[in-house]
């Protein structure tokens, strides 16, 4: 009922030069009925839409709460749409690391995906410290609380589970404990979301690579993965979608 989506996060990374590895994504890609997205630098939404011909989906990595106006160096929703991003990823933990993003500012964001059409993939997650104090459910329930707005659907939002520790660093939760926070999240979502929540995709998010790739989309409620390191090159992230 949930088609699987892999989706890449180039975060600060990628030239023009590299949307070879897009075009050659689209002549390697894999027979698999999954849905693709690279989410680029917003330098390149706009080239990347154009290589992607459609046949792979294109979204930023952030947007501002605002439509318009005197925000130097942001990007509103509606530029992304205008620029050829189907999607936004939003509330990423380095956005909210680097820049104070609070659950309200990414509910504000989603707010502004929605209206300019984008689906808002919104990512959540837990610090190793709050892991370690048993508070992972707590942090998880709260941020789901606060940083999504009324009325989303599956059509709209994608949630992405990414525990900070996970980020990067060549770790993973155990497949009990991914699949411990996704039931979570979808009990959490059908509660509040009623039939839309039943239809609403949880990514995994954090070193999801080639080799681990199967057994995290076989866990419970896994609907595909959000993926750093392992996007950039179309080799790995071809292995991952074909995983799919
Ligand atoms: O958005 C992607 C995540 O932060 C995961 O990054 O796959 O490099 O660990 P990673």
């Amino acid at each position: 009922m949930r088609r699987k989506l892999a989706a890449g996060n180039w975060k600060m990374n990628g030239l023009k030069a590299d949307l070879r590895e897009v075009a050659a994504l689209l002549t390697d890609r894999p027979a698999s009925g999954c849905e693709v997205l690279l989410c680029p630098p917003a330098t390149l939404v706009a080239a990347m839409a154009m290589t992607a011909a459609g046949r792979i989906a294109v979204g930023g990595q952030d947007c501002h709460a605002a439509q318009s106006g005197a925000h130097t160096g942001d990007i509103s929703a509606q530029m992304l749409k205008d620029a050829g991003a189907s999607h936004v990823i939003l509330g990423h933990s380095e956005r909210r690391a680097d820049h104070g993003e609070t659950d309200a500012v990414v509910r504000a964001k989603t707010e502004a995906a929605l209206a300019a059409g984008l689906v808002a993939v919104i990512c959540l997650g837990e610090t190793e410290t709050q892991r370690d104090a048993g508070e992972t459910l707590a942090v998880i329930g709260a941020q789901l609380e606060g940083s999504l707005p009324e009325g989303l659907t599956g059509a709209t939002c994608v949630i992405a589970y990414e525990p900070v520790w996970a980020i990067g660093t060549g770790r993973i939760p155990s497949l009990d404990q991914i699949a411990e926070v996704h039931d979570f999240l979808r009990d959490r979502l059908v509660a509040r979301f009623g039939a839309e929540g039943a239809t609403m995709r949880l990514l995994y998010g954090g070193s999801v690579k080639p080799s681990n790739a199967s057994e995290i989309f076989a866990t419970s409620n896994v609907d595909g993965a959000l993926v750093g390191g392992a996007s950039l090159k179309a080799a790995d992230f071809g292995a991952i979608v074909a995983a799919l």
